[in-house]
């Protein structure tokens, strides 16, 4: 059960994540005006803090969160409560974000909505709700038929991964985007502290969404069960079944019919 690489990832992961929210409230904290509500550039400061460590981090941690081998032990509608959990609070944390910004526009009477950033920006969190709606919807409401869990799960995991990097893209253009408007006496070509240090903040998002998709994409190292369901979905002897490896050898040597209904009707029982 032990995979040094998949841990050796996560950890990496967990770093670049810890490092970046550091970073970015060393930015609005030593470099910016800080922290405040009240309609000014420190409540425009939420918009990037609530933006890494909540859009960002939370959502990372919640696609990663099925892999870790020590949650292995803990039942799937528990894992999946804690997968939804985690993604409403990096929701809420977007929509607060949001709120800052267009409060600090308002009260600047700065124009809403003319920037790619604000378009792309406004749509990944309008779609992620719809994600996590249908997620809920599909996943955690008993009654939903399972032969819809299933032709929706790839849907899910596609839409998933490309909102969770285009959030990265948006993040990257806004961080962008703040350091031309803001650095005007050394400008941002000048290369000054500040814009080398928020450069690096780029950088470390770049490496943790990076990780995170190689280690959601690696098919051996779902868990267990979900590895069983994942072989037995696929075209028996197509490439994913050579890595489930050990997962396949829990299986009785059944039809694969047999098997599918079996490993169903444990998962809905037990699993699922
Ligand atoms: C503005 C979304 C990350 C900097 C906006 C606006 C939205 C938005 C919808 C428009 C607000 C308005 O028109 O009143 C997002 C989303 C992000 C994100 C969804 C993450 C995926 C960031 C980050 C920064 C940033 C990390 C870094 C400081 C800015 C700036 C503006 C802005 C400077 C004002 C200029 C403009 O409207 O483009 N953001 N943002 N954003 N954001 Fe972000």
């Amino acid at each position: 059960m032990e995979n040094p690489f998949l841990l050796t990832l996560s950890a990496t992961a967990a770093a670049a994540g810890l490092i970046s929210v550091i970073f970015v409230l060393t930015w609005v904290l030593h470099f910016k005006e800080g922290l405040a509500w009240d309609g000014g550039l420190a409540e425009f400061n939420w918009h990037p803090v609530l933006i890494v460590t909540g859009f960002i981090l939370l959502q990372g941690i919640a696609i990663i969160v099925y892999r870790l081998p020590w949650t292995w032990n803990c039942s799937k509608l528990m894992m999946k409560f804690i997968h939804a959990g985690l993604n409403i609070m990096a929701f809420i944390c977007a929509v607060i974000a949001m709120v800052a910004v267009f409060d600090f526009h308002n009260a600047a009477k700065i124009p809403n909505m003319y920037s790619l950033h604000s378009w792309l920006g406004l749509t990944a969190v309008i779609l992620y709700w719809l994600q996590i709606i249908l997620g809920v919807g599909m996943y955690l409401i008993p009654i939903t038929p399972i032969s819809w869990r299933a032709a929706f799960m790839p849907l899910h995991v596609y839409s998933g991964l490309l909102l969770f990097a285009s959030v990265i893209g948006v993040a990257l253009m806004g961080i962008t985007e703040k350091l031309i408007f803001g650095l005007k006496d050394p400008k941002y070509k000048d290369s000054p502290p500040e814009a080398v240090f928020v450069n690096v903040l780029g950088v470390l998002l770049v490496v943790f969404g990076a990780l995170i998709l190689w280690i959601a994409t690696r098919t051996s190292w779902k868990r267990p069960s979900d590895q069983i369901l994942h072989s037995l979905h696929t075209d028996g002897g197509g490439e994913d079944n050579t890595k489930v490896g050990p997962a396949l050898s829990q299986l009785s040597d059944g039809t694969e019919t047999e098997a599918s209904v079996d490993v169903r009707r444990r998962s809905n029982k037990s699993d699922d």
